[in-house]
């Protein structure tokens, strides 16, 4: 079975965007995220759309909230057929075992998002978090690992201790990818290239705008497929 690394974020505001992207791509090169503002604008319809292009989902809400509602929405988002669904490891472990339990194993992965990477040590220190963001990202990803989830997203950084704590099957899903091409960072602060990533223990990769906002995206999928292959 295909099992492609690089997971393309469709960062638009509606359908049609999203749609002529992915027409312009291969389900066997990438999976597609669809993230919190293009889901509110175009809904489960798009995803199955995509579905029946052959496309695999990772639908990325981050879901957070008492256990009984973040499992209701796990299991809702299961049922949308997507491969991956996530939700915020600051739930804490009822939240995260109640969400386990919700979607079966080996039915969609199940990941969590530690802290986010726009929270730097300012940020964690004001909601009453203690140590470094490192130490609060390794102890939320052991607690996610604890609780039976598939993985975490993390930074290309992050992966490296990570994939040294963890086995290579706890999924680690980076973003914050710049291709050697394109060393356009926009607003991500710390970048990797992929080949970086892939070295540093990475399981998956989200691209984004180096993919959406090129002139031909499926050529520079292809380029950076091909610069991972064999990592
Ligand atoms: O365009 P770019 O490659 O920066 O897009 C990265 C994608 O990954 C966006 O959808 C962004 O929301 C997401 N993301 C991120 N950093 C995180 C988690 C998710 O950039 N820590």
């Amino acid at each position: 079975m295909h099992d492609p690394r690089i997971i393309v974020a469709l960062d638009f505001s509606g359908a049609q965007e999203a749609l002529q992207l992915a027409r312009k791509l291969k389900p066997h090169l990438c999976r597609l995220k669809v993230g919190k503002e293009l889901f509110t604008a175009a809904g489960p319809q798009l995803i199955e759309k995509l579905r029946t292009m052959d496309y695999e989902i990772f639908l990325d809400l981050k879901f957070h909230d008492i256990p009984n509602t973040a499992a209701s929405a796990c299991r809702a988002a299961a049922n949308l057929g997507v491969w991956m669904v996530n939700v915020h490891a600051l739930g804490g472990r009822r939240m995260l075992t109640a969400v386990r339990d919700a979607i079966p194993h080996g039915s969609t992965k199940l990941i969590a998002v530690t802290l986010l990477t726009s929270m730097d040590q300012n940020d964690i220190a004001d909601i009453g978090l203690q140590g470094e963001p490192e130490q609060v990202v390794t102890r939320l990803a052991k607690l996610t690992k604890d609780c039976g989830l598939d993985g975490v997203v993390c930074s290309a950084l992050e992966a490296v201790s990570l994939r040294q704590q963890f086995d290579a099957d706890f999924c680690l899903v980076t973003p914050g990818i710049r291709p050697t091409v394109d060393q356009q960072a926009n607003d991500q602060k710390r970048i990797a290239t992929p080949q970086q990533a892939m070295r540093n223990g990475a399981s998956y990769l989200v691209i984004g705008r180096p993919i959406t906002q090129a002139d031909d995206p499926i050529s520079v999928l292809q380029k950076i497929q091909q610069e991972i292959d064999g990592i």
